[in-house]
């Protein structure tokens, strides 16, 4: 829908193919085995418990704990990989986990869903191998969408999910048709607060912000589309009392390192901006 002079060209096929070469030589981005044993490392070596709630198609769907967090620490859930050929979400979190601070990490009760849709990641396709969209069909605002089997999955777990979301939840996507960077927030308030600014703050630091107008059929403002309820993950845990939610986009037109890295300091800078107003109140 293309309703405003600002809005970019974004027509994605959920069936085709995308992947980038890593840095460095280390392969391809959609190297599914690759991701898992980086993911394994970093979490032996960072003492992450990993729970399997899977298998999901086959494939294993990880959630990651990270131990001895202090008591009334902000309970944080970072959730990537919903959709498959957004892979700089998932390899985020192996950087975001190779580079956090283990005093950050104390201030916090954080928890990982790294990889929600293995399969399309591993084809570098944006629905999973059913051809089911991974991010829609949740709460009351699925409007007559249906769960794919992974949102199935995470429904079926909520009780054990929501908990570790109370203060606040980030999921990582990207958008491949674009060269700007954007997000969706969800906040209690009418207007966006620091939460949302500090969130597009940081994307700016990395990318140029999306120009307002419409994004994906939304109105977006200073980089931000604020409280859409759209049946994604990120809406259904907002409209569950999740104080703050978002979910964060770079863009697919870019190098895909520099995506990783933003990528990783997004997921830093959520958990940053937690930890701080905890200790303020
Ligand atoms: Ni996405």
């Amino acid at each position: 829908m293309m309703t405003n002079r600002f809005a970019e060209s974004v027509v994605v096929d959920p069936r085709q193919a995308w992947a980038w070469q890593r840095a460095g030589g280390a392969g391809a981005s959609n190297d599914i085995d690759a991701w898992r044993r980086e993911l394994a490392e970093c979490a032996q070596v960072g003492g992450w418990q990993s729970h399997e709630l899977g298998p999901v198609l086959g494939q294993s769907l990880p959630l990651l704990r990270k131990g001895h967090a202090r008591a009334g620490a902000p309970r944080l859930l970072i959730a990537s990989g919903f959709h498959g050929e957004e892979p700089a979400g998932p390899w985020g979190v192996i950087e975001f986990m190779r580079t956090l601070p283990e005093a950050l990490a104390d201030q916090v009760d954080l928890s990982l869903l790294p990889l929600v849709n293995a399969t399309g990641f591993a084809a570098g396709t944006r629905f999973n191998a059913q051809g089911e969209n991974p991010n829609r069909g949740y709460g009351i605002h699925a409007n007559g969408d249906q769960p794919s089997i992974e949102g199935s999955l995470l429904i079926a777990e909520v009780e054990r999910l929501l908990p570790l979301a109370a203060d606040g939840l980030l999921t990582c996507h990207e958008d491949v048709g674009l060269s700007h960077t954007y997000a969706y927030t969800y906040e209690r308030g009418p207007d966006p607060g620091p939460f949302s600014r500090m969130l597009v703050a940081t994307a700016a630091a990395h990318f140029d912000l999306h120009p307002d107008g419409v994004v994906d059929e939304c109105p977006i403002s200073d980089g931000l589309v604020y409280n859409r309820f759209d049946g994604s993950f990120e809406c259904w845990f907002s409209e569950q009392g999740v104080p703050l939610a978002a979910c964060i986009e770079t863009p697919g037109q870019h190098d895909f390192t520099r995506r990783v890295r933003a990528q990783a300091a997004l997921m830093r800078a959520f958990i940053e901006h937690v930890a701080a107003r905890a200790v303020c109140r």
